[in-house]
């Protein structure tokens, strides 16, 4: 076994599910790899503390500086907010450290442009926390459209609605609040949620090519928590947009902070010619499936006994879940990031690297940014998407 020493940035909620999937991964994956929980860096030192001891992290640092030279740390993992991860990134790529990276990748393309220059010219193994991919229902819509069995492909259907927002007491910024803060999250829904749902989108369905966005800030102002004066919201609390992708089919996007009882709303739905496939994250081992034609023997299903299928991706078979429990039983959110580990450092251990890697997630960065200038403008914006 070869060590794989860890510097963590971060000890909010992704330091916790990153943390977890480097304790676990050994446990469940055959990689040759075990990661070595070196130091967690954040910038106030007792709770960095805490958090080392409580994960089992050797020793902590308060600048991530120091933590991107030190000698004994391999992977640098950004797992801080969306403003710091270009400079972390840019400075780990320096130090030849291997790079995985919270989303949205940056603030912007051309901070994500800046990024992925970095990491080709290090030749450090690199990828996004896109984690999402690593749900096995997810992975199996994508074998089945990789299958053939979705067919020529018309619509695309996702949503992403959470409701936490909602109060007009809430303040933005400061340790808890940074993603209504704009100068440190980017954007709202649009880099935070939508970031998720256009990464599935183009990974199921190909390049998205053209968006025409509309999108709300419902309160204006809020006081800020580090200044303590009011200050105006400048990120978006809702965004719907509608899209075309490459492949000539349509797609429409909405996500929003204020559906009053979403908490972590995330569904999407794919209609072709031959099948359609439905996920939900809100019964996450279940993939919708119906079956219009079978592209093994080339004939219609019969009419009498169509219907939506509820797969409950359970089995051994399905993606990921040979590496768990017995058929029937289901895993949890965590190991969507002990999935995508997994398939990092087995990428690592083949040469074959796994994607998203950063190049792959500038293109949604791409989106996201068009999404923000269609809004803007009132008008379509083409994507420049390269997949
Ligand atoms: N993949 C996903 O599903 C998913 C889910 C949530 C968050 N995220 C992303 O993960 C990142 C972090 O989000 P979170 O929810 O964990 O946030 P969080 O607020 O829970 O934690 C952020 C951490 O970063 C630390 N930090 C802030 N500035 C720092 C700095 N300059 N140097 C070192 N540490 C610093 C904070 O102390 C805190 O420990 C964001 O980019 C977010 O978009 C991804």
């Amino acid at each position: 076994m070869k060590e794989l020493r860890v510097g963590m940035v971060g000890y909010g909620f992704m330091g916790r599910t990153h943390s977890n999937a480097y304790k676990r991964l050994t446990d469940f994956f055959p990689v040759q790899h075990k990661p070595v929980l070196k130091a967690v860096c954040a910038r106030d030192a007792e709770k960095a503390k805490a958090f080392a001891e409580n994960w089992g992290y050797e020793r902590i640092e308060t600048n991530w500086k120091k933590l991107v030279e030190a000698d004994d740390i391999d992977l640098i993992d950004i797992g801080s907010p969306n403003n710091t991860h270009k400079a972390i990134a840019l400075a780990a790529a320096a130090n030849g450290k291997m790079i995985v990276c919270e989303k949205p990748l940056a603030m912007s393309v051309k901070e994500a442009e800046e990024m992925v220059k970095a990491v080709e010219k290090a030749k450090v193994p690199n990828m996004v926390w896109f984690n999402y991919r690593r749900v096995p229902s997810i992975a199996l819509a994508k074998q089945l459209v990789d299958e053939g069995r979705i067919g020529k492909a018309f619509h695309y259907r996702a949503t992403y609605l959470q409701d936490w927002t909602i109060s007009e007491d809430l303040p933005q910024g400061g340790p808890g609040l940074w993603r209504l803060d704009s100068k440190v999250a980017g954007s709202g829904v649009t880099g935070d949620l939508l970031a998720h749902s256009i990464d599935t989108a183009m990974w199921l369905n190909g390049a998205i090519t053209r968006v025409v966005a509309k999108t709300a800030t419902f309160i204006k102002q809020r006081t800020h928590v580090v200044s303590g004066k009011t200050e105006s919201v400048k990120i978006d609390d809702a965004c719907m947009f509608l899209a075309e992708f490459a492949n000539g089919s349509m797609g429409t996007f909405e996500s929003t902070r204020y559906a009053r009882g979403r908490k972590n709303f995330n569904t999407f739905e794919l209609n072709g010619a031959d099948g359609s496939v439905y996920f939900d994250l809100e019964e996450p081992e279940y993939l919708q499936y119906f079956e219009y034609k079978n592209p093994g023997t080339g004939k219609k299903i019969d009419s009498h006994v169509t219907g939506w299928r509820k797969i409950h991706t359970t089995n051994s078979e399905h993606p990921y879940m040979n590496r768990y429990w017995v058929p029937g039983t289901c895993i949890g959110y965590e190991h969507t990031f002990l999935n995508a580990l997994a398939d990092f450092v087995m990428g690592i251990e083949s040469g074959n690297p796994t994607q998203p890697d950063f190049r792959n997630a500038l293109q949604t960065q791409r989106v996201c940014d068009a999404v923000l200038e269609s809004a803007r403008k009132g008008s379509w914006v083409k994507t420049g998407v390269k997949l």
